[in-house]
């Protein structure tokens, strides 16, 4: 079910590496890492699954923060990329499918972080059903995907105005949507910091609020937070992003066995 997204991030590997520049872009740093950051409370001494890891740089995150973090991730070349990049860190890195992740104990994990991950998942209903399984009695799932009623991965997109000489971007006029309840795979092309095209276009999987919330339920989760992180700086840069929320984030917590 997976052999293509494991073909798309294979291909993007390198590119996606240089993106995220060991500490993600500017709309992880200011908007989304501060929140999830948050949600899953004080990690110390815990021990997370990091689902999903790409090339690992919340996984290192973590790790010196005194968080014993285990990752995985489907691509072959993204976990290479993590192994080298964490040397001189004792994190476990393995290639694995989050929607199955049988090697994994159950109740195996304190805390699972799966970062701007589902949306790029056929097997949503499995994914959380794993999570489940692999986490402890009162453990904490934080998930974060694109906004689904904002998407511009999506169903979504901003009207753009005139580049702002201050931020360099171009104004937002309005955004438009529609057919937000069409769920589907979209495939985007997404540019690196230079402006220069990923390898190969990625698949998204856009899918309603009610869907990921529905998902949760049904797979055991108890829904706790729900949030829509904004910017934490007034920079000119994100003035697209205070007027409407780039982000959605999960917090979700196993209280039944
Ligand atoms: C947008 S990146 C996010 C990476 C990382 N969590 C971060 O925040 O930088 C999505 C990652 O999910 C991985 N991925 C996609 N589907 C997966 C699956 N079914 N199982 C494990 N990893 C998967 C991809 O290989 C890629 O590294």
């Amino acid at each position: 079910m997976n052999s293509h997204i494991f073909e798309q991030w294979e291909a993007n590997a390198e590119n996606y590496t240089a993106l995220v520049d060991d500490k993600g872009t500017p709309h992880h740093q200011k908007i989304l890492n501060p929140c999830v950051e948050r949600l899953l409370g004080d990690p110390k001494g815990k021990r997370l699954l990091d689902a999903g890891c790409g090339e690992g740089y919340l996984s290192r995150y973590y790790a010196q923060r005194g968080v014993d973090v285990v990752g995985v991730d489907i691509s072959e070349k993204m976990i290479a990329i993590c192994k080298q990049k964490s040397k001189d860190q004792s994190i476990e890195f393995l290639v694995g499918d989050i929607c199955n992740l049988a090697l994994f104990e159950d109740a195996s994990f304190e805390l699972v972080l799966c970062n701007l991950v589902l949306l790029n998942t056929p097997c949503l209903e499995e994914a959380l059903r794993e999570f489940f399984r692999v986490l402890k009695f009162k453990g904490i799932l934080v998930f974060s995907v694109v906004h689904p009623a904002f998407n511009v991965f999506g169903p979504g997109r901003w009207e753009l105005g005139e580049k702002s000489p201050d931020s360099g971007r171009r104004e937002g006029r309005y955004f438009i949507l529609d057919n937000y309840f069409e769920e589907k795979e979209y495939m985007i092309q997404w540019k690196d910091r230079t402006g220069a095209p990923f390898s190969q276009q990625f698949s998204f999987f856009h899918r309603t609020i009610s869907t990921y919330f529905k998902a949760l339920t049904r797979a055991g989760f108890r829904v706790t937070v729900v949030e829509e992180p904004k910017p934490v700086v007034e920079d000119s840069f994100f003035e697209r992003e205070r007027r409407v929320p780039f982000f959605l984030v999960f917090r979700a917590e196993k209280l039944e066995v």
